[in-house]
């Protein structure tokens, strides 16, 4: 029978998906993007070359791979063709990829109305990434979107294109920006539909018949927990569910086959955009371990907010999403300070609490109860096993699975694919 993996990110995002979902992936029969779309950056080192992946899943580089970009996600096309184009200049020339049919698309005006929503909240603004996530899910959900399926039937193309630009114009017109001439588009994504036309499939079917196999199936998150539209910091969220409970509905299969979820978490935290933090670290830690980490977006290129280890968090992710392992990454990056921490718990209003309030006004003024533990100073970035770790690194990895009560199953010494400890024994057969 085939093993499902859920590889999930349980903090802000950029924990690292990429690479853990690369590691196994040379081992995967298939790799399912489920949520998301271009908004997400993932990275994946291997060989001495370092590739950025926006919506293709980061299984991309292995030929025998099956690559699934599934309903769930949010589709821009023309970002898709400029990722392969990219890819191709980089030499990956042979992979398998296939679009869902039913996947919603994102359009040139989505990400036009997603930066005007921002300047016009003024200094309330969410910090997108501007690629026109929320504009794109909100279209879906009211039902005025197109789907990429939608490419292979020009005549019914043409009739949704026309009912989308009858409800997207006039808004348009109303931001003042520019609108749109149903022929250019219509031109436009023809010739889009020319170049993915032959990817775009039923892939719930096609992940359904690889199930009944002995298949090894990862699904990849992208995005993190906490920036989960129902249980993140709300408003400064993205637009959908980066969770394991997402796979079913954006991949289209029963919830009952997954069996294993690992979350992905930086042994510290980052976060990219606004929104409350609260172990967020302002001083000269937070410069070193940002230098450290090239703690910078992959998609826009700001520097990430840096902190402590939330346990508050990971507790409550652990709690939502089924973790059942940890993989803890970017460890290597905490070499060098004299001291680590490790939150545990909130004081809000002068009461100790154990998990995220509600509502963001409250989330700022949590301030965080820390464990101060001993740091290390040698290199790990070539360790190979867990007991070769320094004493401190060992006790930091031990203080965290005894707060969150989950195992770390998998650790991070480097961005290379071979700087990766695999300690569980599940994980080492998938
Ligand atoms: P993702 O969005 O979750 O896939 O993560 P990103 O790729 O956006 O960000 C993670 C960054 O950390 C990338 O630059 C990776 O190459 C890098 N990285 C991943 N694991 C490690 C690690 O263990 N150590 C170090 N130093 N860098 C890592
Ligand atoms: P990966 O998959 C980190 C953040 C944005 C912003 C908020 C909303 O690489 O971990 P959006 O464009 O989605 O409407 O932006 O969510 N954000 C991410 N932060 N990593 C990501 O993806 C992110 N995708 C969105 O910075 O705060
Ligand atoms: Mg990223």
């Amino acid at each position: 029978m085939s093993q499902r993996l859920v590889v999930i990110g349980s903090q802000w995002g950029d924990e690292g998906k990429g690479k853990i979902t690369d590691y196994f992936a040379c081992r995967a029969d298939m790799v399912v993007r489920y949520q998301g779309g271009n908004n997400a950056g993932h990275t994946v080192v291997f060989d001495g070359h370092k590739y950025s992946l926006r919506s293709i899943p980061s299984g991309i580089f292995n030929p025998k791979t099956v690559n699934v970009m599934a309903n769930g996600m949010v589709v821009n096309p023309e970002s898709v063709i400029t990722e392969l184009e990219k890819l191709h200049e980089q030499g990956i020339t042979d992979y398998q990829l296939f679009i869902s049919d039913r996947a919603a698309m994102v359009m040139p005006w989505h990400s036009q109305l997603d930066g005007a929503y921002e300047t016009l909240k003024g200094n309330a603004l969410i910090g997108t990434t501007k690629n026109g996530i929320g504009p794109a899910y909100c279209d879906k959900y009211s039902r005025d979107g197109l789907r990429m399926g939608d490419l292979l039937e020009p005549e019914y193309f043409a009739e949704r294109l026309k009912g989308a630009l009858a409800v997207k114009n006039p808004q348009l017109r109303l931001l003042g920006l520019p609108e749109y001439d149903f022929q250019e588009v219509y031109d436009r994504y023809m010739e889009i539909a020319k170049v993915l036309g032959h990817r775009i499939c039923d892939t719930s079917d096609l992940i359904n018949r690889a199930l009944h196999t002995d298949a090894k199936i990862l699904f990849e998150g992208a995005q993190g927990m906490m920036l989960c539209i129902d249980h993140g910091t709300y408003p400064y969220v993205t637009s959908s569910t980066p969770s394991s409970a997402s796979v079913p509905v954006g991949a289209g299969i029963s919830p009952k086959w997954i069996d294993n979820v690992v979350g992905v978490a930086k042994a510290y935290c980052t976060r990219v955009g606004e929104g409350a933090f609260p172990t967020e670290l302002f001083d000269e830690r937070a410069h070193q371990i940002r230098e450290r980490g090239h703690e910078y977006g992959t998609v826009t290129g700001r520097p990430r907010r840096i902190g402590w280890f939330d346990a508050v968090v990971a507790r409550y992710t652990s709690r939502l999403a089924g973790i059942d392992n940890w993989a803890l990454m970017l460890f290597d990056v905490l070499s060098g300070l004299d001291k680590v921490c490790i939150c545990t718990g909130y004081e809000l209003d002068g009461k100790i609490i154990d998990y995220p309030p509600s509502t963001v006004s409250k989330l700022a003024r949590c301030k965080p109860v820390l464990i101060e533990m001993e740091g290390w100073k040698e290199d790990i970035s070539d360790i190979k096993d867990f007991d070769s770790l320094p004493e401190a690194a060992k006790a930091y990895v031990r203080k965290i699975e005894e707060i969150t009560s989950v195992k770390v199953g998998i650790i991070s010494v480097g961005p290379d694919r071979k700087q990766t400890i695999i300690i569980d024994e599940k994980l080492k057969q998938f």
